[in-house]
């Protein structure tokens, strides 16, 4: 049996089939900036002093759970499943059944409304409790409200009903307030009342906007707050998933320029809910930064770079590159025409340049990689210079192997390291060299496969 009463509990509807979407995805699960429409709304709700907080899933529960979870967003949330997707009372009625304690004020909102703010929903609480209301909606005013429930007031400012669209009179249906799906409620006359709504209407469905009407009818006062008509958008095709998403790239964009970022042109700049980036940065057209990524002060990104999971540290340079799960270090410059793949990891000050593959490498201090190479599994050290077209041959066909570079390492262009193999520090190789053993440190290692020449290595690390 449910505890003592109080406190706010927050329950999220995510059970709908979405049909519309046309997908073997849930919809809530469909991203927009990078996060699941359902971990949108969990993130609104993270910042209000809300108790139990539920999502009521489909099926698919198991799917939803590891989403939020991977979101970040499942901690302290309860996960129900309604099994057969009979409307949004009845999801609401699953919802109900899970709270842990009881509390004084519900407050429910669908799962595919990802734009609605915490500040919009804490207005929304203070305006229910200020005015003692029985429930409190959020509307808004829509040129184009098909599709939505349409807000019947009475007198005063209060709610009389919802219509559904398809329930409604052509009268009802010019009405341009539309209900956001964001509802406030008195838990106790909630909980009497989920239980009695009816499925007499065109969808044959249990309707939680028929709890309004039956408050009304009860003589309790309901109340609206409006907001503006994009954040109360829901996700109901794919369509909407693209308006919805460009909503939110300009949203997230404005954030970023207010706390010192420049971004050149937000409207070609895509940036995931999940990024960090640092004052002064600099965002330039047709970049891509996604997942937990985080941009490092005065960095410079773009034009045309993917930065996926990874970390561009104070004054790196990005340009026409593509950077999946790697760490970048302070002064850092990649591209044009890079691809780091998972593990790259670059020192202070390291280059590289035009046509360059990494994976799973390292490449230390202020060593450079300037053009044309594929280093993989690689272990590069500090002032190392890898000349054009020089690879590793991590893969024997069988497993992958390291290749390690020590300190002043001079590799001249075209050569091959047929990995395992260990060049050691100042050794130098010739243009072309295939290098199959390893190199001994200040050894210059020449021909094919390459010989070794005792004392020969990099002159310049020497001299310098
Ligand atoms: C609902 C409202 C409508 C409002 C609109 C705002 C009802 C009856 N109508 O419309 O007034 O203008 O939202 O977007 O509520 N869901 C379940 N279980 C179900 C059915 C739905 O969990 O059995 C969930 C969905 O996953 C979704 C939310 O409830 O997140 C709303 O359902 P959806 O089908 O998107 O909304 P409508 O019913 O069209």
């Amino acid at each position: 049996m449910a505890e003592a009463m109080g406190g706010i509990a927050g329950i999220v509807l995510a059970a709908g089939t979405g049909k519309r979407m046309n997908s073997d995805l849930p919809k809530v699960l469909h991203e927009v900036a990078g996060r699941p429409l359902v971990a949108h709304v969990l993130a609104a709700f993270e910042p209000l002093p809300l108790g139990d907080r539920v999502v009521v899933c489909s099926e698919r529960l198991d799917d939803i759970e590891a989403c939020c979870a991977t979101a970040g967003f499942a901690e302290g949330v309860s996960f129900v499943v309604q099994e057969e997707a009979r409307g949004t009372a009845d999801a609401l009625r699953m919802g109900l059944t899970r709270l842990g304690r009881v509390p004084e004020t519900v407050l429910v909102m669908n799962g595919a409304t990802p734009l609605v703010k915490t500040e919009t929903l804490s207005a929304l609480l203070s305006m229910h409790r200020d005015r003692g209301a029985a429930a409190t909606l959020l509307t808004a005013e829509l040129g184009n409200p098909t599709a939505y429930g349409r807000i019947v007031r009475g007198f005063g400012d209060e709610v009389e009903k919802i219509v559904e669209e398809r329930d409604a009179t052509e009268l009802e249906r010019s009405i341009t307030e539309v209900n956001a799906g964001v509802y406030v409620f008195n838990y106790a006359k909630l909980e009497r009342l989920v239980g009695e709504v009816d499925k007499a209407n065109a969808q044959g469905e249990y309707y939680i906007t028929d709890i309004i009407g039956m408050l009304r009818s009860a003589g309790d006062q309901v109340v609206a707050l409006g907001t503006d008509a994009d954040e109360i958008r829901g996700v109901k095709s794919r369509a909407h998933l693209a308006e919805v998403g460009e909503l939110m790239r300009a949203r997230i964009a404005d954030t970023w320029m207010s706390e010192g970022v420049t971004i050149v042109d937000p409207r070609t700049t895509y940036i995931d809910a999940t990024v960090t980036i640092a004052r002064d940065a600099l965002i330039r057209p047709f970049s891509f930064l996604e997942g937990a990524t985080s941009i490092g002060r005065r960095a410079e990104v773009g034009p045309q770079a993917r930065v996926m999971n990874s970390v561009l540290g104070d004054d790196s340079v990005v340009s026409f590159a593509v950077v999946r799960d790697s760490e970048l270090g302070p002064r850092t410059s990649v591209g044009p025409f890079a691809s780091l793949r998972q593990g790259t990891k670059l020192g202070s000050g390291a280059h590289l340049g035009s046509f360059v593959e990494t994976k799973n490498t390292t490449v230390g201090e202020n060593s450079k990689v300037p053009h044309l190479s594929y280093l993989g599994d690689a272990e590069i050290g500090r002032g190392v210079n890898v000349g054009a077209g020089s690879i590793t041959g991590n893969w024997d066909g069988r497993g992958k192997h390291r290749t390690v570079i020590e300190d002043d390492v001079y590799i001249s262009s075209n050569t091959t390291m047929v990995a395992p193999v260990r060049i050691g520090k100042g050794a130098a190789t010739g243009a072309g060299a295939v290098v199959r053993q390893d190199v001994p440190p200040e050894a210059l290692a020449v021909g094919v496969p390459a010989r070794m020449i005792e004392g020969k290595g990099n002159k310049m690390a020497k001299e310098a």
